[in-house]
């Protein structure tokens, strides 16, 4: 524990590891309690933990009425940035508060109350973060779902969900379409067997959707209409415990996990990160590129730089494209942009449109003191390419959904230190981090293993899965006794700078969205023609990862005539069931898959082909000579 023998990073792991009681304890006065929590740490039911027992809150006051009292009434909260739309729209503390309250009394009137849940299915729009801090006013659990899936991973989120009300946006606004969001939400509520009370529209001018057209047992509610005659609602007073969101993501299998952010322990933990390993302090200004659907968006578009008194940019546009790739770079000059957070893939899409970095000539730069980097790694060609163009710190760091903030950081507030290209460097006071071997032995530094994390994790962190305690602990606490398994690979090397490699199970990473093989394969095995099939992740230039899928067709499907309509059918159904965002463009039709005697499908094994590696393979691989006919379809050219 504790590999720097110096300096306040040392100071605060060692505390935070040793007496994490008086650490968080001290942490959560930053944020503004109704009742005073009475145990910090409640650690009577192993494996479950539970942070700030007895205290009780509102995050929503925390974020916004919190400020406006104190004075940041006509500060900037949240600045709309959307070149998608031709427009920027900025709400101030006091403006945003306005909203959200009248938001939160239309929510109440439509039935929906403490511990209810809102599922939010809408594009980068001001509304979805008023919906989501209106949910939070009221005590309702908001479950965002990205605007990039399609009805099947929309419909298992309802149905997992169960929620009263289903906010939507009419349209999202890619750059090359307007993507209407109205008929994938029925489609997707005609497959749910749950059935919300009712939906509200939000309508968009490029495309308003049919509401209340459609005979549901719902009722359908234009936005406008409803926010017309609501009254304000003032907070109620949460739990520490209680959940303030459910967001799902992807596991191995096409049903995806619900994971559940309680309110005490997230504000404490996001107004810590924010200081400590952001450097970002009330005021300032904060850019995150991402998506309110994804963790990265929830965290740090949202909750962090509001509960911190920042003001945060909404920025409904993509790196490039919109117009060009120049675009990070105005969005910082126009608004004085302090730091910036977003995936390394945008910074790859940059650099292939952009290698010189000439499209920064003319924007005003000289605000910006660091560029943060998640969501996939964050390999040191790109690392030393935006460290030589933009010459500030490029901050790599790792962290999950189910952790809600970083695990590794530099932490650039408390103690910044020396960047190792290829490490998001140090352990994040809370998060005991060891590798282990395949017996759950601790490995010697400069060790490969699987990387977990010692119990209890830290606040914020998931306290359990959605309803499924049980799911909880099989899918990350029963691999090893006593540690939280993050489901990556890597190692610590001798200077306490931690090396992640990637996902040592089934979970993609595509262009920083993750995705599952499951839901792929779901959407694939769909198509009537298909007997089996497999989809795995390989390596890309831009995206990191991308998918391939590979089928078995069923006897007496001619393949020769039939397999170019096929495949490009397959491709379709994809797009159609999981969204465009899973980047399936090729899908090969071959003999037979690698698989075990006992049926299990061997992807690592073509995961390698795919890669030009030597594959591993099984002792019980069930027949060795598909992987002949495989590395033909699969193998890298060249
Ligand atoms: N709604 C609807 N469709 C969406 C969508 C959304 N919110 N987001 C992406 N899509 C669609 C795109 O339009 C595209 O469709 P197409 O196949 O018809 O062109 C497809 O999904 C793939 O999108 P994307 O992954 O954005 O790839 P791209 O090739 O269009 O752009 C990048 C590449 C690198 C510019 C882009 O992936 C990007 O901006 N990445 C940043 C990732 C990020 O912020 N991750 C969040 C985690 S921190
Ligand atoms: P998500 O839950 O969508 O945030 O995805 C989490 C996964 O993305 C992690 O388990 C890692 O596999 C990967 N990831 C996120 N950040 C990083 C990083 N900085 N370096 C390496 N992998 C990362």
């Amino acid at each position: 524990m504790g590999d720097m023998s110096t300096g306040a990073y040392a100071a605060a792991y060692e505390q935070s590891i040793a007496d994490p009681t008086t650490f968080w304890g001290q942490a959560a006065n930053a944020v503004e309690w109704i009742r005073e929590p009475t145990s910090i740490l409640d650690d009577t039911a192993p494996p479950f933990y539970r942070w700030f027992r007895g205290g009780t809150l509102n995050t929503c006051f925390n974020a916004l009425d919190r400020h406006v009292r104190d004075g940041r009434g006509d500060q900037a909260a949240l600045v709309h940035d959307s070149p998608v739309t031709g427009g920027t729209s900025t709400f101030t503390y006091a403006a945003l508060l306005e909203h959200v309250a009248r938001l939160a009394g239309a929510l109440s009137s439509l039935g929906v109350g403490k511990g209810d849940r809102v599922v939010v299915y809408m594009p980068m729009v001001p509304e979805a973060v008023m919906t989501m801090l209106a949910c939070a006013r009221i005590g309702a659990i908001h479950s965002v779902v990205f605007g990039g899936f399609a009805p099947a991973e929309l419909a298992a989120r309802i149905e997992d969900a169960r929620p009263t009300v289903v906010v939507a946006a009419s349209c999202g606004i890619e750059p090359s379409r307007v993507v209407e969001y109205k008929p994938m939400l029925d489609a997707a509520l005609d497959r749910s067997t749950h059935k919300p009370e009712s939906v509200v529209v939000l309508q968009r001018p490029q495309a308003r959707a049919a509401v209340g057209e459609r005979n549901t047992d719902w009722e359908e509610l234009d936005w406008d209409e409803l926010l017309s005659d609501a009254e304000p609602a003032d907070c109620a007073e949460v739990e520490a415990t209680d959940p303030l969101y459910i967001l799902y993501t992807s596991g191995t299998t096409g049903r995806p996990k619900g994971i559940v952010r309680d309110n005490g322990g997230h504000a404490v933990a996001l107004r810590w990160s924010m200081e400590n390993v952001y450097d970002i302090g009330p005021g300032d200004v904060w850019f995150t590129a991402s998506d309110v659907g994804w963790v990265v968006g929830h965290s740090y578009i949202v909750y962090a730089p509001l509960l911190t008194g920042a003001t945060t940019i909404l920025y409904e546009g993509k790196p490039v494209g919109t117009p060009d790739a120049s675009a990070f770079w105005r969005v910082i000059g126009d608004h004085g942009v302090k730091a910036m957070f977003t995936a390394p893939t945008a910074y790859r899409a940059i650099k292939r449109e952009d290698p010189a970095g000439e499209l920064m000539t003319g924007h005003d730069l000289s605000t910006l003191e660091t560029v943060f980097l998640a969501g996939e790694r964050l390999d040191p060609d790109t690392y030393e390419w935006a460290t030589a163009v933009l010459g500030v710190p490029v901050v790599d760091n790792w962290w999950q959904t189910e952790t809600g903030w970083p695990i590794v950081a530099n932490l650039r507030g408390l103690e910044p230190m020396p960047i190792k290209p290829g490490s998001p460097s140090v352990r994040v006071p809370g998060y005991d981090v060891e590798v282990l071997d395949d017996a759950g032995q601790p490995v010697p530094r400069g060790t490969e293993g699987a990387i977990a994390i010692r119990l209890p994790l830290p606040p914020g962190t998931l306290p359990t899965l959605w309803q499924d305690d049980d799911r909880y602990v099989s899918g990350y606490l029963s691999a090893y006794e006593g540690y939280y398994l993050t489901g990556d690979g890597g190692l610590i090397d001798d200077d306490g700078y931690v090396y992640v490699m990637g996902r040592t199970d089934d979970v993609l990473n595509v262009a920083g969205h993750r995705l599952s093989t499951g839901s792929i394969e779901a959407a694939l095995a769909g198509h009537p023609a298909v007997a089996e099939c497999a989809v795995v992740g390989v390596a890309d230039d831009l995206k990191g990862q991308v998918p391939r899928g590979l089928v078995v067709l069923k006897g007496g499907v001619d393949a020769a005539s039939d397999g170019a309509r096929i495949r490009s059918e397959l491709v379709q159904r994809v797009r159609d069931e999981v969204g465009a965002v899973a980047s399936l463009r090729q899908v090969d039709i071959v003999a037979g898959l690698p698989k075990t005697r006992s049926g299990k499908i061997l992807r690592k094994t073509m995961r390698e082909i795919a890669e030009g590696k030597v594959p591993t393979v099984p002792g019980t691989i069930e027949d060795a000579g598909v992987l002949d006919s495989l590395g033909e379809v699969l193998r890298p050219p060249g």
